[in-house]
This record gives structure tokens, C-alpha cells and sequence, in this order.
């Protein structure tokens, strides 16, 4: 592989797909590489190196891939022909999952690294150019990924992202994760308290705490003593300068007392959390291997909104999980309706190779699964729009964290993660506001100033 030199300047382009993990790695991916000189483009055709950062969680994860390859093929090979060329580099789930099967499909591609191995890329580049032979990576090694990455990144904002969590050991019967991501994993405290409080100093007022599993968190505390997500929680809410903590994605297993509590003593934790159930049928829940019935996940709902009356929740669902009957299904519509949700994703259930729902004989027919998908969404999205609603004429506070998408206009989240926009200065960007719900959209609020601070705005 010719190309310029380490020093000169390189530019990177990074496609992400699946979930906020890969968008936090995909940051990190561009950190390592901006010591050997690569800067972010938006335009593939301009890129010296292009990432792939892949999921694997549903339906043809990996055609998607093979298709975008497809394409950057063309711009590679219109580059060489310019004299250039094009690191091409596929990361993420897929790439865990599919290895040398990337490079046999697709022999254009030059480097192919699983999660756990990002750290690793200015080694797999450097060799690359030494030999100009194609590299995998897709190792689950010894050391932590995390203790690799360098001190200095670039900034993220006034909302950020930090993985403390990674990988999983539940090992739902559909799920991909585990193989993918590997064992549970937690980051230690320190490194954590420090990575927020370097985040905090780059101007990040909310912090969201990621995991596959985060409510799985555990460590040891700064007193050594063993701590949970509870005790993080109550120990980054006291850092100076942060306003606003999340975490995302928790099973409900994992929510233990402690957990619940922190919802009803931190006043930074906002009132809103994404708790999968899936689905509303205990027979299904034991299928999937949940470990959780109906009543379980309704107890927690009630002691939730007791620690925290204004939390609003979101969940996923699975439609059409092999052996779902119509009645099952009605289950989870009756779910739904018990519990109301603020927003909610749902899927139909696509068989994951490898994973043992895969192999089940009761596959629902594809058709039923639509319906049934059609039939759930119309409820949730009938709840999120009632949601929203409900929030019109209260005052909440806005974190505004950028100008609208029309003139005079600043954009921000409501503590229910609610998109707000309103119009009003500049001024107010990088600040938490008291604003007025004024109307509710599907999904989104717009908002006006209180009477007074419109005076003097
Ligand atoms: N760790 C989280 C979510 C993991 S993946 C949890 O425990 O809930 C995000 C969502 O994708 C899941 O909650 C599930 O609803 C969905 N999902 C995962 N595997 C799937 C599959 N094989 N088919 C359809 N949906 C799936
Ligand atoms: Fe997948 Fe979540 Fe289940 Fe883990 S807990 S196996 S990540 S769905
Ligand atoms: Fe997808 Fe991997 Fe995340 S499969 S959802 S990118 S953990």
C-alpha cells in the first residue's frame, strides 16, 4: 500500500450503524487514529481510511455491509487510479461475527477488527502499510481496550456519551450480544470518575452512562468497598459541573433496590428510563430466557414511579418470537396498555445465526409478524403522542444544546429526552431553562420563554 507519509494530514470517514456503544466506539476509533494524522471527513470519496462500524442485532445486518462495500469499492479504486488509495476497514459486530468470511466475500477490504479490539488500530494500520497484506482482529484479549485509548479526545459536547459497561452474560435466546460483545465487562471507578470529569472540563453538562447491560455495572468504589450502578450514580452526581445524568440500556433483573433509590435521591438522574421487557407473555418471557415474569416487571414499574412519580419509561419490544401465539401477543398489548409508555421500540423478532431461537422449529410466519408489529406500534405510538401531550403547559427545564432547524430558533431535551425547540437567542445554547410547553408534536415539543424572561430575551 503506497500512501503519505505518518505525518501528513489524513482524513478518516466513519459510517456507524446499531446502537449508542458503536457510536461511543466510533469516537474513540477516530481518537486513536488522530495521532497518526487522520482528521474527520464527511465525504467518503476524500478519505484515505473509511470505517465500517457494524451491527449485527437484526434482519440482513450483514447485506447491508456487503452492499456499502460495494460501493466504497468504486470510490477505492477511483482513488488508486488517482494514485492514491483507501484503508478500508470493517469493525463492530458483524465484523466479530463474520471474521475471515468479510475477507473472502469481499477481498477489497483491508482490515476487519471485532469491538474489542479498536485499540489496536494504529498497530493493524501500521502493519498494513508495512506489508499491504489484509488484516483481521476479532480477538476477546486479555487486556482492557479501555486502558488502551488515549487521554486526549476529541470533545463531544454539552451531551456525552461514556461506556462503563460492555459485553453480556444474560444470554437472551435471540440476542447476538453475548457472542458479539463477549462476557460482561465493567470499567473500573477510577477510570470512569475520570473520564467524566474530563468530559465535564470539554463542556459536557449531561452525561449518559452506556452498557449492553449497564444495570450489570460493578466495581469497587473509591473506598475500595464493592459498589454498584447505584453508588456510580451517587458519586459522578456529585461532580461540579454536571447537571444531568442517564443511563441506558438496563435489564430488569438488574435493578436492584439501591438502584430504585438513587431514581428518588438524585435530582441529576433524570426521570426517564429505557427498560426492555420484550414482551408481555410470561410463556414467552421463559422462552427468551428473560428470567423475569409480567409480575416482576410490573412490580418494578410500581416502585419505580413510587421512588420517582414523574419518571416516564421506554422499552423494547420483540414481535413474533417462535411459538408466539395470538394470545401471547394479546399479552403484550395488554402490557402496554397497563404500563404506558413515553416512547418504545419494537421489532419483529429476526433469527440471529448462532443464537438458540434461531433453531427453534416455531418460526412465526412473516406476515403475522407484520400485522402483529403494525398492531403494537399504533398502541405505542398512540401512547407517545398522549405523552407528549400531557406535557403541554408545564414548565420544564430545557438543556438547549444547539439553533433549530429554523431561523431564531435553539434546540434541546426535555428531562424525557424529548427533542424542544423554540424560538429564542443564541444565548440560550449551552444553558438549562425554564420554558413553557406550548404544543406537542409526535415526536417532539415546541416551547416558549416564561413570560418574564421573554421581556428581557
Ligand atoms: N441489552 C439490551 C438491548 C439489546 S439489543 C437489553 O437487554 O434489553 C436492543 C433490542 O433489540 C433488544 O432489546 C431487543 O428488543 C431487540 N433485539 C435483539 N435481538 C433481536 C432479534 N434477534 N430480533 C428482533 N429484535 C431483537
Ligand atoms: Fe442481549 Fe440484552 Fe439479553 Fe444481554 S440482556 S442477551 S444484550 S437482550
Ligand atoms: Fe448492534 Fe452490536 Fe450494538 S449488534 S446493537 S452494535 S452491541
Amino acid at each position: 500500500m503506497s500512501g503519505p507519509s505518518a505525518a501528513s494530514p489524513r482524513r478518516l470517514h466513519v459510517i456507524t450503524w446499531g446502537c449508542q456503544m458503536n457510536v461511543y466506539d466510533s469516537a474513540r476509533m477516530a481518537d486513536v487514529l488522530a495521532p497518526l494524522g487522520f482528521a474527520p471527513t464527511a465525504d467518503p470519496a476524500d478519505a484515505d481510511m473509511v470505517i465500517l462500524n457494524t451491527c449485527h442485532i437484526r434482519d440482513h445486518a450483514a447485506e447491508k455491509v456487503y452492499s456499502a462495500l460495494g460501493r466504497l469499492r468504486e470510490l477505492k479504486s477511483a482513488r488508486q487510479a488517482a494514485g492514491g488509495g483507501m484503508i478500508l476497514a470493517v469493525a463492530g459486530c458483524v465484523a466479530q461475527a463474520e471474521g475471515e468470511q468479510i475477507l473472502a466475500r469481499a477481498p477489497f477490504v483491508d482490515l476487519v477488527l471485532g469491538p474489542q479490539t479498536y485499540h489496536r488500530l494504529p498497530d493493524m494500520v501500521a502493519r498494513l502499510e508495512a506489508s499491504g497484506a489484509a488484516l483481521i482482529d476479532t480477538e476477546f484479549p486479555a487486556e482492557d481496550k479501555f486502558d488502551h485509548l488515549p487521554e486526549a479526545a476529541a470533545p463531544q459536547g454539552l451531551t456525552a456519551f461514556l461506556s462503563i459497561q460492555e459485553g453480556c452474560d444474560r444470554f437472551c435466546s435471540f440476542c447476538v450480544v453475548p457472542y458479539t460483545r463477549g462476557a460482561e465487562h465493567s470499567r473500573p471507578q477510577p477510570a470512569i470518575a475520570a473520564e467524566a470529569r474530563r468530559l465535564i472540563g470539554q463542556g459536557a453538562r449531561e452525561i449518559t452512562l452506556l452498557g449492553q447491560n449497564v444495570n450489570a455495572w460493578h466495581g469497587a468504589g473509591g473506598d475500595g468497598a464493592p459498589s454498584s450502578l447505584a453508588r456510580l450514580l451517587h458519586d459522578l452526581a456529585a461532580l461540579p459541573g454536571l447537571w444531568r445524568l442517564r443511563y441506558t440500556t438496563s435489564h430488569p433483573r438488574d435493578m436492584d433496590a439501591d438502584l430504585i433509590a438513587a431514581h428518588a435521591a438524585l435530582p441529576t438522574l433524570m426521570p426517564f428510563l429505557h427498560l426492555p421487557v420484550q414482551s408481555g407473555s410470561d410463556r414467552i418471557l421463559a422462552a427468551m430466557n428473560r428470567r423475569h415474569t409480567v409480575a416482576d416487571f410490573l412490580r418494578l414499574v410500581e416502585r419505580l414511579r413510587k421512588a420517582r412519580p414523574d419518571l416516564a419509561l421506554s422499552s423494547d419490544f420483540i414481535v413474533g418470537y417462535p411459538g408466539e401465539t395470538r394470545a401471547d401477543f394479546a399479552a403484550t398489548l395488554a402490557l402496554v396498555r397497563e404500563v404506558r409508555f413515553a416512547q418504545a421500540f419494537s421489532f419483529n423478532y429476526s433469527p440471529r445465526p448462532g443464537t438458540p431461537a434461531a433453531a427453534a422449529p416455531a418460526q412465526v410466519d412473516q406476515a403475522e409478524k407484520d400485522d402483529r408489529l403494525q398492531e403494537l406500534q399504533a398502541l405505542l405510538r398512540e401512547q407517545q403522542v398522549a405523552f407528549n401531550r400531557a406535557c403541554v403547559g408545564l414548565t420544564v427545564p430545557v438543556l438547549f444544546s444547539g439553533p433549530g432547524r429554523h431561523p431564531h430558533q435553539v434546540a434541546g431535551r426535555s428531562p424525557w429526552l424529548q427533542p424542544v425547540h423554540m424560538r429564542g437567542p443564541p444565548t440560550l445554547i449551552g444553558t438549562e431553562t425554564l420554558v413553557t410547553i406550548a404544543a406537542a408534536h409526535p415526536n417532539s415539543l415546541s416551547a416558549t420563554l416564561p413570560e418574564q424572561e421573554r421581556a428581557s430575551a
